[in-house]
């Protein structure tokens, strides 16, 4: 009787936690899948109780310094595995999607990360894993383990071959990680991807592995872009919707079709030595009117070095090497006249009287991107305060790269194509 209550009680459980609550369930169609912020009310892994503004900018703020540690460590050039690439992830993903994985499918609300090539699921039986939101390899029809010395298995870091199965382990933050690399179908709204290569989590302990799951669209070799390519053709775009909206129209369309056709963009650039991250090249900024003076040096693209501009969907306030930073908040600062200055956490140029500078425009070869201020002031609820929502790189991380966040992308389509190597931008309203 009490193991009847138990399952019953499991049951009933597990699609609450796999499902958005039924006014945010729009569902999947075609080759478009809803997307939505961790954190939005319609997300079931937001933290309970809600933080004050302070809280969670600050908040924000820790979870970028470790996601830009880890995106230094990637362009610092050290090796990259394909899947599990580079030794730590720290940063907590931002954004979900919901996958269905199997024969007959189940659903998990995943992270999406566009600088990484990882796949992660937590697999059923999974020691340290989320109860909540694993998926179970034994009712799956189509689920099937990849066996040691297949080309897969050699594209981990040290797989441990003393069962018949690839297995490996590897980091991600804080937590260790124990994966059985595996096949199955994977449906993306509509569209099915078969034989999807990826990892079956096994053991987890720490906090650092989202509870979700990890989708990585990265361009790396086995990243979900390059293993879809003949139904996607390594082209998809995304809306993110903004952190605090009660709506959840962010989208994320994956393939050619139906992609704006009217869109500003910049070439891609390839570093094949960081073969994850979307490069761009960044060559000047302009605060309202004037083009700030920045060395040109802050913004050189460097195959070797992995210095440059990059895109990247999991640091949260756009991030910019020092002297692109002080160039860019001076500037801020003169356009305020002698308003008072107060700093929160680490965003030093903060006021309580109306911000007068209209707009930031990131000059891109080829596009120049002009962000309303929605986009460059994080406000306080209460809207006294406000500040300017980019930071210099963190001092003790070897600050080469520019990184593009969420924040400054929110209701702006974001395409990436490619083929065509070209990465678009265009305004839309999707929160
Ligand atoms: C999964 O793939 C197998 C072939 O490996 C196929 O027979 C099956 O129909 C697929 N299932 C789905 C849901 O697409
Ligand atoms: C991998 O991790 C598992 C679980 O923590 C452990 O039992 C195993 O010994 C580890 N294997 C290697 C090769 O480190
Ligand atoms: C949500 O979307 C509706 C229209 O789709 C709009 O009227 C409303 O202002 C939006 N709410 C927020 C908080 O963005
Ligand atoms: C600067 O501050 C002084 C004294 O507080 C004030 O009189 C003056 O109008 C301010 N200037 C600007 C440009 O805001
Ligand atoms: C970007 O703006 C500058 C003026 O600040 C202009 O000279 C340049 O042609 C613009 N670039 C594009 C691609 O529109």
């Amino acid at each position: 009787m009490r193991s009847l209550l138990f399952s019953v009680a499991i049951i009933l459980f597990f699609p609450i936690a796999q499902c958005l609550t039924p006014e945010c369930d729009t569902r999947d169609r075609g080759s478009t899948l809803q997307i939505l912020h961790v954190n939005s009310p319609c997300s079931p892994f937001r933290t309970e109780s809600p933080l004050s503004w302070e809280h969670s900018v600050l908040q924000m703020q820790s979870k970028d310094y470790a996601r830009l540690q880890y995106l230094s460590s990637l362009v610092a050039g050290r090796s990259i595995a394909p899947i599990a690439s580079g030794r730590t992830i720290t940063q907590n993903p931002t954004y979900i999607v919901r996958a269905k994985i199997g024969t007959p499918s189940q659903t998990l609300l995943m992270a999406v990360d566009t600088s990484n090539d990882a796949a992660f699921v937590p697999c059923a039986g999974c020691v340290g894993c989320s109860s909540s939101a694993e998926f179970d390899p034994s009712l799956s029809s189509s689920f099937k383990p990849l066996p040691c010395g297949g080309p897969q298995c050699s594209q981990v870091p040290n797989p441990s071959c003393g069962v018949t199965t690839c297995g490996y382990n590897t980091t991600y933050g804080n937590s260790a990680i124990s994966s059985t690399l595996a096949q199955d179908n994977v449906t993306l709204a509509t569209d099915s991807i078969v034989g999807y290569t990826f990892s079956c989590v096994r053991t987890s302990t720490g906090t650092s592995l989202p509870a979700q799951g990890l989708l990585g669209l990265g361009r790396g070799p086995l990243s979900l872009v390059t293993q879809s390519n003949s139904l996607y053709q390594s082209t998809f775009s995304y809306c993110l919707p903004s952190y605090k909206s009660n709506n959840f129209t962010g989208s994320l369309r994956l393939g050619p079709n139906s992609q704006p056709k009217r869109i500003k963009t910049s070439p891609l650039l390839r570093n094949p030595r960081r073969s994850s991250l979307y490069y761009v090249n960044l060559m000047a900024i302009r605060v309202g009117r004037r083009v700030v003076n920045i060395p040109p040096s802050a913004f050189t693209f460097d195959p070797t070095t992995g210095a440059g501009t990059v895109f990247d969907s999991g640091t949260v306030f756009t991030s910019l090497v020092k002297p692109a930073y002080t160039a860019v908040r001076d500037e801020f600062r003169r356009r305020m006249g002698n308003a008072t200055i107060s700093t929160l956490g680490g965003f030093d140029t903060c006021y309580t009287v109306p911000v007068t500078v209209p707009t930031i425009t990131f000059m891109f070869s080829g596009m120049n991107v002009t962000l309303p201020q929605d986009n460059f002031l994080i406000r306080s609820t209460a809207g006294t305060t406000s500040c300017l929502a980019m930071a210099g790189a963190p001092d003790n991380v070897n600050s080469v790269l520019n990184v593009i966040a969420s924040f400054q992308q929110q209701n702006h389509r974001i395409l990436i194509d490619i083929p065509n190597s070209k990465l678009g931008v265009a305004r839309e309203a999707c929160s």
